[in-house]
């Protein structure tokens, strides 16, 4: 209940008509002295390798522009005020959604040793929903961060193993399995997915693959939305190149956790 900023304060500030005045445009080189200014850049600062720096201050953007998005979209605390894990998250909206009332396809990008999808299994209690886990098993295809680097979560190709037969999983990079898989699969069931890919690239490209197929009311895990030039850019470019409509259904620790409804 607490903590949720008023609506009408939050459109106030989201005017159109203030952002006339952005930075942006101040920036912005008319049409016409393109050439020159991108000839001179060339000739100029185009020997220099800023590609380092440049990305800092790419973080720096992303971090703005992650915590304007948290401002706008408000997140309902539990009225105790303690903190909640994925765990309590996954609970809540399984609830609210009443997923269990509905063989769904449930998804999970990013599997490791499975610890986030038995807990889905343990959750969604429907016998006929039916659950894959992508994953190369060899660990992440490229560096995310200093401590992790290309190869971390590697678990040598061992495939969580479960009881459960609702389970199957798809070894291998999403870009090499995703578009086979969705290409073959009846999308007529409510799509649940839960990303946990960690690198921007990989949660991009499950997001565009998976673009033609979304529908009105499936559903999209993120475990590392905080991170606001990984999870949170992926998704916010997804969204602005698809003008896609979503409602955001909850989220925890921080937004480091959030769900989302495609409308
Ligand atoms: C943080 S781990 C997943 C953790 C797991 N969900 C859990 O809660 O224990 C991230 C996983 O994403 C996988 N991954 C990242 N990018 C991938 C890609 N493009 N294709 C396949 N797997 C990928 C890595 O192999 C790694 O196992």
């Amino acid at each position: 209940m607490a903590n949720i900023a008023h609506p009408a304060a939050v459109q106030a500030e989201y005017d159109p008509a203030r952002r006339r005045i952005s930075l942006n445009r101040i920036f912005q080189i008319p049409q016409m002295f393109r050439p020159a200014v991108s000839s001179f850049a060339g000739a100029t600062i185009g020997h220099l390798n800023l590609e380092r720096p440049s990305i800092g201050l790419t973080a720096i953007a992303a971090w703005f522009r992650f915590a304007r998005w948290r401002r706008m979209h408000p997140i309902e605390r539990p009225a105790d005020g303690k903190r909640r894990d994925r765990g309590w998250m996954y609970r809540s909206i399984v609830e609210k959604e009443r997923l269990n009332s509905e063989p769904l396809d449930f998804w999970e990008f990013g599997v490791f040793r499975g610890e986030s999808l038995f807990t889905w299994l343990n959750i969604i209690s429907h016998p006929d929903a039916r659950f894959v886990g992508f994953d190369t098993f060899t660990g992440l295809p490229e560096r995310w961060r200093a401590t992790e680097v290309e190869g971390a979560f590697n678990v040598h190709g061992r495939i969580p193993e479960t009881k459960d037969q609702r389970c199957r999983f798809e070894a291998g990079l999403f870009q090499d399995t995703l578009l086979v898989f969705a290409g073959r699969h009846d999308f007529s069931r409510r799509l649940v997915i839960h990303l946990d890919a960690d690198l921007y690239s990989s949660t991009l490209f499950v997001l565009t693959a998976l673009a033609p197929y979304f529908k009105r009311g499936d559903i999209i895990f993120f475990d590392n939305f905080i991170c606001s030039m990984d999870e949170f850019r992926a998704f916010e470019d997804f969204v602005k190149a698809f003008r896609v409509k979503y409602e955001v259904l909850g989220g925890v620790q921080e937004y480091l956790r959030v769900c989302v409804k495609i409308l």
